[in-house]
């Protein structure tokens, strides 16, 4: 029997560890908007406010040893014993222990001699804060004593120079204690910050407190044995420099079977220039007059906003009223798509955790997880438009502005910076630029906007390049320019240029790097000259390239510049059948689709090649594409994916996998075989074979790839060993040393890609302009499901029987007892019920 971690409770949409020592941090996300935290099932992890390189509240230590060492922590003294509610740090064997991961918030209960502590940790809704409330009950018949300690080290503020710039750090740190109660550090505020954060216990007296860390700890100590808790007495301390913290210390009595509730709020604020400081005493003339503003003291933060928000939440009443609120939106967010079947792991997956991740990796992009530190990558250009797509239909405002935002980092001539940062919303070149699929995923993520919302006026948007005054046109152009970009920029065979790379970052073609000091996503490229074509955005193009005609010719049905819209439809088609055409003269190797030709023009991806005979993108995105549909191509390539490319835990990037370094190639061989790009089980890709699978009608083959990478059905936690309850962008693949093992969970486009696959291509409920479009591909054994969606004004509730045991195929479609011919349904405002035969 494998060891068991934790279990699903679908009731409560929670996952409940039952043992802290996982086999790696599983963590959740606290917040969904402006202020966040990582938060692991031993409380370990940080927050921070928009942007986890820029204004990072809290300090943690990736990859420290122990592993997850910083976070927020309570300690309880009670007598000799020290321990914490969620194990860690003091990891005192607990006479009980449940880490619940909920929507947005985590639950962390211990007990140990008759005490039970359990701390509620969430962000509520619209407030720039963690709120903690820690509730802690006697369950013994004698009157209990304790010490309690809470716990938090502020990161001061840029998460990157706070690693590293020392010089100058452990100089700066500053706070100010208003009581004991409320701890607030300020370190820069005098200068160019106009924000800061806080630390309150907001409904008890605190009777000491601590903001200065080796005080508190001892420079020799750890956080497993703060020496101001092992003395049961706070240092009363004053950070001047080095590593200012927040703790306050509560002594605690409880009667038997007592239980008393304390609240903390862990917060940021922003103060407008003029009001940064403490307000001045208004001097006052005879009569009520103003005479002077007196001296501002331009050292002492204006509190103002911090303390509404410590009121707001002075009470246990009110924060459970918060919590229920975020319970609620998350209500409202889960009720827009549901599936009720009989398989309860389909069930949980579509209803709660891959909407969930949804929302997550559309807040965070690639920027903040155990995986990426928060330091180096932003919001992708990319990621990002995949991301929107699994979650347009929870919050599409939201989605709309996120278009946008990106849309206005482009380049006139459609190309891109692979990233932006989220507190700026400027593009940078952090991590590259040139990556030639780019501009293709903005007609992507745009599509799924309008088709979930019928809202074409994004499309008049007026939107900048590179966010320059001055230089806006209309979204739409945002489009034609991308569409063009991929025309203007073909290869030899007429295939589209990759540039930096595709989708596959690590198919470096230009790049050429002997040197182990630069990055292979940064070094100057040779693109000068260079036949290196993509197969992978050949098959990204027809398949956005479709999408976009198909957009031109429904504005043409609804605009007064009918022709040019038919117009450039016509033209758009004869490029993407010029491109069709293209990938079947030169981008088929017989039993698949090739992946690329190289700076010299050599394949790869091809039978004739050593290694990397097959690769998954290019079979994806041109079976999803359809190319070569009825001349058996895509048939062929799928079963070349079973063939060559999966295993018992997914299908591999590649096949087989490189096993020394390539260097006209890049960083796909720069990695181990079996791990990441270089034949690992990128789970991001599973999702478009999955597609190509419905392309081709086949779903059980659909069915059975899907089950293989999704969390619902894992069984062995211990080799999986990230999160059970989220996708991973990588399990390591057949020939890697640990097949099955899980990395890089939560961030991942993943996440977008199967909701997109099981609720549009397996379960097959498609949104269209005009409503929905129903076509199922499911496994044979699947006899019947419903599903709630609401799209727009209207609300179906849709039942799919399949009594003779199909794949796929519509009999008959009746709404709201009407017969419908075809397979589409309008989204006419009001409640539907549907009925449909397979
Ligand atoms: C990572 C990146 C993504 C890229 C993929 C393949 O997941 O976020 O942009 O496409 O790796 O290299
Ligand atoms: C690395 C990773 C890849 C990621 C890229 C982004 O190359 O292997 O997955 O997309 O970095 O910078």
């Amino acid at each position: 029997m494998e060891k068991i971690f934790g279990f699903f409770d679908d009731a409560n949409r929670e996952y409940v560890i039952t043992d802290p020592a996982t086999p790696f941090p599983w963590i959740n996300y606290l917040g969904n908007e402006d202020f966040f935290g990582l938060i692991s099932n031993t409380a370990g992890g940080y927050d921070f406010y928009k942007d986890a390189k820029f204004r990072r509240i809290t300090r943690y230590r990736y990859n420290g040893v122990p592993m997850d060492a910083g976070g927020r922590y309570f300690y309880i003294k009670d007598g000799d014993s020290v321990w914490n509610p969620g194990w860690k740090p003091c990891k005192t064997p607990l006479d009980s222990y449940e880490c619940r991961h909920g929507m947005n918030y985590t639950r962390i209960a211990g007990s140990k001699d008759g005490v039970e502590a359990s701390v509620l940790f969430f962000v509520p809704l619209k407030t720039w804060a963690e709120v903690q409330k820690l509730t802690l009950t006697n369950t013994t018949g004698k009157v209990k004593t304790l010490q309690l300690f809470s716990f938090a080290e502020w990161c001061l503020w840029n998460a990157a120079t706070d690693m590293e710039n020392f010089q100058r750090n452990w100089s700066t740190g500053e706070v100010e204690i208003e009581n004991g109660n409320v701890i607030y550090h300020k370190t820069e505020y005098k200068e160019r910050r106009n924000h800061y954060a806080y630390y309150a216990l907001t409904n008890a007296k605190a009777d000491g407190y601590d903001t200065d860390r080796e005080t508190f700890i001892g420079l020799y100590n750890d956080f497993t044995n703060p020496q101001c808790v092992v003395a049961g007495k706070p240092g009363m301390s004053v950070a001047h420099g080095w590593s200012p913290i927040a703790s306050h210390y509560v002594e605690v009595e409880l009667q038997p079977g007592e239980h008393k509730d304390f609240v903390f709020v862990l917060g940021y604020a922003e103060n407008e220039q003029e009001k940064k400081f403490s307000l001045p005493q208004p001097l006052q003339k005879e009569g009520g007059l103003i005479t002077s503003l007196g001296t501002l003291d331009r050292t002492i933060i204006n509190k103002e906003k911090a303390h509404e928000v410590i009121q707001r939440f002075a009470s246990v009443e009110a924060v459970d009223a918060a919590f229920s609120e975020l319970r609620q939106m998350w209500d409202g967010l889960l009720s827009k798509f549901t599936v009720a079947s009989a398989d309860e792991r389909l069930n949980r997956m579509v209803n709660i955790w891959n909407q969930y991740q949804c929302m997550i990796t559309f807040c965070f992009s690639r920027s903040a997880s155990f995986f990426e530190s928060g330091v180096g990558r932003g919001m992708g250009f990319r990621d990002s438009n995949q991301d929107l797509v699994g979650f347009v239909h929870q919050v599409p405002s939201r989605a709309r502005q996120r278009i946008i935002d990106i849309a206005s980092t482009q380049f006139p001539d459609g190309g891109c910076y692979h990233q932006y940062q989220p507190l700026t919303k400027r593009g940078n070149n952090d991590i590259g630029g040139g990556f030639n699929d780019d501009p293709c995923w903005l007609i992507f993520g745009t599509v799924a906007y309008i088709k979930e919302t019928g809202d074409f006026s994004i499309l008049d948007e007026m939107v900048p390049w590179d966010n320059q005054p001055g230089t806006e046109v209309t979204l739409f152009d945002h489009l034609r320019i991308s569409f063009n970009h991929v025309v203007e920029n073909l290869g030899p065979h007429a295939l589209p240029l990759i540039g930096r790379a595709d989708w596959n970052d690590c198919l470096n073609l230009n790049c050429f790097s002997w040197d182990p000091n630069e990055s292979f996503q940064t070094t100057e490229n040779n693109s000068e000259g260079s036949k290196a074509e993509s197969l992978m955005i050949a098959g990204l193009f027809v398949l956005t390239g479709k999408q976009y005609v198909s957009l031109c010719k429904e504005l043409a049905k609804r605009s007064v510049e009918c022709i040019n819209y038919q117009h450039e439809a016509a033209r758009a088609q004869a490029c993407i059948d010029a491109m069709v055409e293209a990938v079947k003269q030169h981008g088929w190797d017989g039993e698949w689709y090739l992946r690329a030709y190289d700076f010299y023009g050599n394949k790869i991806g091809s039978k004739e090649n050593e290694e990397g005979k097959i690769f998954i993108e290019s079979q994806g995105f041109c079976t999803m594409a359809g190319i070569g549909l009825e001349d058996g191509m895509v048939d062929k390539a799928l079963d070349s994916c079973k063939r060559y490319l999966d295993c018992a835990h997914g299908m591999v990037l590649n096949h087989p996998a490189f096993t020394r370094y390539y260097v006209e190639m890049g960083e796909i061989s720069s990695y181990p075989a079996g791990y990441k790009e270089n034949a690992g089980i990128f789970c991001h890709n599973n999702p478009w074979v999955i597609i190509g699978e419905t392309v081709a009608r086949r779903g059980n083959d659909a069915w059975e790839h899907y089950t293989k990478i999704c969390p619902a059905w894992i069984k062995d936690q211990s080799l999986h060993k990230v999160e059970p309850y989220v996708y991973c962008q990588m399990v390591a693949g057949k020939d890697a040393a640990k097949p099955g093992e899980g990395k890089n969970s939560w961030l991942t486009g993943t996440a977008a890609w199967n909701w997109l696959t099981i609720t549009q291509y397996i379960l097959g409920i498609r949104p269209t302009y005009e409503g929905l479009e129903i076509d199922p591909c499911i496994p044979s054994a699947l006899s019947e499901y419903r599903v709630h969606r609401v799209l727009r004004d209207a609300e179906f509730d849709i039942t799919v029987k399949n009594p003779d045991g199909r794949e796929s195929g519509v009999r008959s479609i009746v709404v709201d007892g009407i017969p419908v011919q075809g397979n589409v349904i309008t989204a006419t405002p009001g409640h539907h019920t549907v009925e449909v035969a397979m």
